[in-house]
């Protein structure tokens, strides 16, 4: 007889009862998404993956190579929970260089993916049934992460400059509870492509002053600018004050490394999130952190790399703006994003574009319906495109057969 067969207690159900905190928590729409468009032959702009064939392969072995010939054990060894300190300074003169942040070492924190970041920064301030202030649309990984804190949300619409600051004015005018942080993605925004204009930051940090909100800037796509003129950072504009700024390794040389950073100058909240991630995970991992440091040092750095990849994705972009002219029917209306990895685009009123998604699968092509990103509201006709990870040719292919998906459906297909 088995092991299992003789214990006296028949399992017929499941003996784990979930946390309460779970139960408003959904697996990632966009996770369950991606494996429709894993099917091969599907031309897939629903990921935000950038390109792979753009990822620096070989100079990121030698800078490991570097690491374990350089730094030997101390690299395979636990490290400090604030992380690798060359890497803490680079960070703070990359972001002095390239955004005019001003930002000690101290300051920064070391994390693995902005998402942990997300993450941190919900367990550290939101009680169940805190209030945050989010774009609506919003990141879906956001409202996520906040969702496993119990957060509800304060949403504001947005136009083409961003969030709606005479909304957000008068919500926290009305507000009956306090919201204890405003979240926002001010560059080539994610789902929109969107950017927050100069004129909207400032009203954003005077509204948010007014009323002591933190503003917790997430700025992964900053970088990746392909028109247009550089706009100070939320956080640059506010000296830092109150604010939170994020950024991440991901999109300026690759996801998978999982190195990010959070700049916080309030060093009350420093010293809260530092043992929340000693939590989590003690530390970021201390030979990518010394890797991604040996890259970034060499001479040109990030910004070297950068520099390769806007004309690939700035390409992208226009290939992808120039095919949903052609091949769209009447009646869509989308984002022009001057940067950043997506494009927004509205259907008419009368799709509803989950219901699209089963059909252009038929059609071998994908993209992430919008409806997940809206919050407290139910908006069926959106959907996000990512432009850059796929070549010119299948981005052409690819929203010809979406056009044709579209034009079946209004006629009546399902
Ligand atoms: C706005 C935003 N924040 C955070 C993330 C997560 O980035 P990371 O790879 O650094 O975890 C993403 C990823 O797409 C994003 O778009």
């Amino acid at each position: 007889m088995s092991f299992a067969a003789q214990g006296t207690h028949k399992i017929d159900r499941s003996a784990f009862r979930f946390a309460e905190r779970m139960n408003g928590l959904k697996a990632s729409a966009i996770r369950e998404i991606l494996k429709v468009t894993e099917m091969p032959d599907v031309i897939s702009f629903a990921g935000g993956l950038p390109a792979p064939e753009l990822f620096p392969v070989e100079q990121f072995a030698r800078a490991c190579q570097e690491v374990l010939t350089e730094d030997g054990p101390a690299a395979l060894q636990y490290s400090v929970t604030e992380g690798y300190l060359p890497l803490r300074q680079w960070v703070s003169d990359y972001l002095h260089e390239t955004n005019h942040i001003e930002c000690t070492p101290d300051q920064v924190l070391i994390i693995s993916g902005s998402q942990q970041g997300l993450d941190l920064i919900g367990k550290v301030l939101l009680d169940p049934g805190d209030l945050v202030i989010i774009e609506n649309p919003a990141y879906l990984g956001a409202i996520q992460a906040f969702d496993a804190y119990q957060a509800r949300y304060v949403n504001v619409g947005t136009d083409d400059e961003g969030i709606l600051t005479d909304d957000l004015a008068r919500v926290l005018a009305q507000a009956k509870k306090l919201p204890k942080l405003l979240y926002l993605v001010p560059n080539f925004q994610n789902p929109s492509g969107i950017t927050l204009s100069l004129p909207r930051r400032k009203q954003v940090i005077a509204i948010c002053a007014e009323h002591g909100i933190p503003i917790f800037e997430d700025d992964p796509y900053g970088r990746l600018r392909y028109s247009g003129d550089h706009l100070p950072s939320i956080t640059a504009l506010a000296s830092g004050l109150n604010c939170i700024y994020m950024s991440t390794v991901s999109k300026t040389i690759a996801p998978g490394m999982r190195v990010a950073w959070l700049v916080m100058q309030d060093r009350a909240l420093y010293e809260k999130v530092v043992p929340a991630k000693q939590a989590a995970d003690l530390h970021t991992s201390s030979l990518t952190q010394r890797a991604v440091y040996a890259y970034a040092r060499r001479p040109g750095g990030v910004e070297a790399h950068v520099k390769t990849m806007l004309p690939v994705y700035a390409r992208r972009r226009d290939v992808m703006l120039k095919s949903l002219e052609e091949f769209m029917p009447e009646g869509c209306s989308w984002t022009r994003p001057q940067g950043g990895l997506f494009l927004w685009a509205r259907m008419p009123d009368s799709v509803d574009t989950q219901e699209l998604l089963a059909l252009a699968a038929r059609l071998k092509v994908a993209f992430v319906p919008g409806a997940p990103f809206w919050v407290n509201c139910d908006v069926r006709n959106t959907m996000r495109l990512n432009f850059s990870n796929a070549s010119d040719d299948m981005i052409v292919e690819g929203i010809r057969r979406l056009g044709d998906v579209v034009e079946a459906y209004m006629a009546g297909a399902r």
